[in-house]
């Protein structure tokens, strides 16, 4: 056993945030060996129930869960800031030619090593990734994150058709690599699968109804793709597919929504495809960066609560400009700001950190179901990855934490000032990552 000293944010069931100005956190092994969150509550209340436990104290410092991002492509880590009119023209011109390039093992080794550091040095500790429709670049992110010892989930794309050669699969042979792969890594250490159909109008039906059996066939694993991001895209969408009521519902026809499936965008929706997500389970990645850099949109915050479904943030790196949760956070608040038809403040920072951790972490069924993993809220229970966070990272920071008056005018501080300097150390399984600088 071993704990922690700091103060200590974290997240309730009712999603309010908990702060101890003065906490500690124990971890220990679970009955699996796994390190968990052991207690976490004020010092002065706690220690005296761990005598002889290592503390080791971080003071000034403030102890978070680690960040979790819902929807990211590991292979577009160096397409970032590459500038298109719209998604489509961004897909052909730039993403598609750099994605070929990961039929090379080596260089996809390469990228995802640098790309797992990247998310821990920004405090991200669990990430539902894309790879590409390459099986090696897949083999290459698992084998990278284990090494890591991260909770992780990818998948190899889907594109059998309007996809250039290069990144463009077979048919019956993507399924078959879905299956090896799902067998080959899911539930491994700390790793799970991902089916992952790109968008529906780069699958063939047929692509898509062996995506959706495998959906079936293996219930815990995660499904994940894109849905009504951009105009030309959705048009592109329904002509592809007329038989369905909409884009959305085009998933729901091949068996793809379902409890641990992931949508990233979700912009242009009606409340039909809202209550379609909700009566499915199937959960919104939130990516307002990438919504504003490419001119997509902006999601619907009032819609999504009206009706009901759930929903967390993501960064969406190469479309997103930024891997670092604050920088999202944010760009979450002005797309809150913008969608706002009552007057009021927007979302708040409470609840801007609680869909990048918490929250997204319920998004994926790894909030806390009976009998599973937990992360994102640092409950006790709940697995041992956080992140210590340094308020006086910079000139400006100190300045503005210090003036802070309640929990709220701290947090807010932290989302508008922070990136990665203020992230001290992020912590996965209990242990401090060592990072590359
Ligand atoms: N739709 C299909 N593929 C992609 C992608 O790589 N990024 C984004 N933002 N949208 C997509
Ligand atoms: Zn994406």
């Amino acid at each position: 056993m071993k704990a922690h000293r700091a103060a200590i944010l974290r997240f309730a069931d009712d999603r309010s945030a908990v702060y101890e100005e003065d906490g500690l956190l124990v971890i220990g092994p679970d009955a699996q060996g796994q390190p968990v969150v052991r207690a976490v509550g004020p010092y002065r209340e706690l220690i005296d129930r761990y005598p002889g436990v290592a503390v080791t104290h971080h003071p000034g410092r403030i102890l978070a869960p680690g960040f979790v991002d819902l929807h990211i492509h590991c292979p577009q880590t160096d397409v970032i800031g590459s500038p298109a009119e719209g998604l489509l023209p961004w897909l052909e011109n730039y993403t598609f030619p750099h994605e070929s390039r990961f039929h090379d093992g080596d260089y996809a080794t390469e990228v995802a090593g640098f790309f797992l550091d990247e998310l821990l040095r920004h405090g991200v500790t669990t990430a539902l990734a894309f790879a590409t429709s390459h099986p090696a670049s897949v083999d290459a992110l698992f084998e990278q994150a284990r090494q890591r010892q991260m909770r992780f989930i990818t998948g190899k794309v889907l594109q059998d058709r309007f996809s250039p050669d290069g990144v463009r699969d077979q048919t019956e042979q993507s399924l078959i690599d879905t299956e090896d792969l799902i067998r080959r890594w899911h539930g491994v250490d700390r790793l799970g699968y991902a089916i992952t159909p790109r968008f529906a109008p780069t699958s063939t039906p047929a692509q898509l109804r062996g995506a959706g059996e495998l959906a079936a066939r293996y219930p815990e694993v995660w499904v994940q793709s894109h849905v009504a991001e951009n105009k030309a895209e959705i048009a592109w969408a329904r002509e592809l597919f007329p038989e369905s009521r909409s884009y959305l519902g085009t998933y729901a026809d091949f068996g793809l929504m379902r409890e641990r499936a992931i949508y990233a965008h979700c912009i242009h929706f009606d409340d039909d495809d809202r209550a379609l997500m909700r009566e499915t389970g199937a959960a919104a990645a939130v990516s307002p960066t990438s919504n504003l850099f490419l001119g997509s949109g902006f999601f619907d915050y009032e819609g999504a609560d009206r009706v009901g479904y759930r929903y967390g943030l993501a960064s969406d790196v190469g479309g997103g400009t930024s891997f670092s949760p604050f920088h999202t956070m944010l760009a979450a608040y002005y797309v809150g700001r913008e969608g706002q038809t009552k007057p009021g403040l927007s979302l708040s920072p409470q609840q801007l950190w609680w869909q990048h951790t918490a929250g997204a972490a319920q998004a994926l069924g790894l909030g806390g179901v009976a009998g599973g993993p937990t992360i994102g809220n640092l409950q006790p229970g709940s697995e041992a990855d956080f992140v210590l966070l340094n308020p006086q990272a910079t000139p400006l920071l100190a300045r503005k934490t210090a003036q802070a008056r309640n929990l709220d005018e701290l947090l807010f501080a932290l989302i508008v000032l922070g990136d990665d300097r203020l992230i001290e150390q992020t912590f996965v399984a209990g242990q401090a990552a060592v990072i590359p600088t």
